[in-house]
């Protein structure tokens, strides 16, 4: 049933238009420096995200898996975030705990021996019989250097079938924080994050995975029947924008993804510019892939690359840490 949800989740976004909102990027504008004073050939976009060492400061988000068509946009991905020197997300692994013989739908190490590779479970499982040993499998099964336990109450309300204990979630975290001798990273899947709730979570990092890009009231509105379309539209783009998320989170002084409708490098330089220390891009990459595989991603990437590239010469900034706050709010 999972797998069949799952498949279910990448025909749709492939198919249909499932954004929705406003990051509010758009209402910020770097601060043009008109006579840069740098070379751009030596303009350098590596960084260090949680230990890692990154050439861009990108992660591919969490996707798929678990399925054969899932472990083959996975393997692409991942090559790709090795090729590059990005960080990677798997989606969740829950189906491949509960059935082992998914495990292997789920492996990407040995086309990306080096990447910073991050698994992944819902928070919302621990209160569904998962717990600390779920978390440590999912980590193993895939060597990855991170967990990232996503919080998608919008998703589990709108899907028919979804888990919607949300009970006493804040400490059951923690508790996995401290057990689990991995980063744990709390993300969101679309709807955002903030300080209010991060300042309460003792874990590595934050994704924020704010409004303006994918939304899973709109996906889970195409699965369902009239009703579910219907309770999906009046919650279309319901959440925090990505760069409010920023704005806030930033105060945690944690290491900070942030995602949700990023769609170009100017997007990546302008939430580095806020305070974010990485960025992570999912649907248009998945979109990519679907047109024209495996180049297909490759043209998107360096489209970014050079993006970025082009706002850090603009800015004057010879480094990643250099755009911290070269940033202007435009009311
Ligand atoms: C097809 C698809 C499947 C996703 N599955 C997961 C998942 O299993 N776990 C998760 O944490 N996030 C999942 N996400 C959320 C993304 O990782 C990302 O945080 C979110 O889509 C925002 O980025 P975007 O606007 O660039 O798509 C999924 C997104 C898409 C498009």
């Amino acid at each position: 049933m999972i797998i069949g949800r799952k498949k279910d989740h990448l025909r749709i976004c492939i198919e249909r238009d499932v954004q929705a909102g406003d990051t509010g990027l758009g209402r910020y504008r770097l601060i043009y420096r008109e006579l840069p004073e740098i070379d751009y050939d030596e303009i350098d976009t590596s960084t260090s995200f949680l230990g890692a060492q990154l050439k861009y400061p990108l992660i591919i988000e969490a996707m798929t898996g678990g399925s054969p068509e899932g472990g083959v946009i996975n393997k692409c991905l991942a090559k790709l975030a090795q090729k590059y020197g990005l960080g990677f997300g798997v989606g969740s692994q829950r189906a491949a705990i509960e059935d082992s013989s998914l495990n292997e739908y789920f492996q990407v190490r040995d086309v990306a021996p080096d990447i910073f590779l991050v698994a992944n479970l819902g928070a919302v499982q621990l209160n569904y019989g998962f717990g600390i040993s779920e978390c440590k499998k999912a980590v193993k099964m895939i060597k990855a250097d991170a967990l990232a336990l996503h919080v998608n109450p919008l998703q589990e309300a709108i899907q028919p079938e979804g888990n919607r204990n949300f009970k006493n979630l804040i400490d059951k975290i923690n508790k996995i924080a401290s057990k689990l001798n991995k980063p744990l990273i709390v993300k969101a899947v679309g709807s955002g994050l903030t300080y209010n709730i991060a300042e309460k979570l003792q874990v590595s990092a934050f994704d924020t995975a704010g409004v303006g890009g994918t939304c899973w009231s709109i996906i889970e509105g195409c699965r369902g029947g009239k009703s579910t379309r219907e309770l999906s539209e009046i919650f279309r783009g319901f959440g925090i924008p990505t760069a409010e998320c920023i704005g806030t989170i930033t105060h945690t002084d944690k290491p900070l993804i942030a995602s949700g409708g990023i769609r170009s490098g100017l997007d990546v330089a302008k939430t580095l510019s806020l305070g974010a220390d990485v960025a992570g891009i999912a649907l248009p990459l998945l979109k990519a892939y679907n047109r024209e595989g495996e180049k297909g991603v490759i043209e998107h990437l360096e489209r970014i690359f050079t993006e970025l590239r082009i706002s850090m010469f603009l800015t004057g900034s010879n480094k990643i840490k250099e755009l911290d706050g070269k940033i202007e709010f435009l009311g």
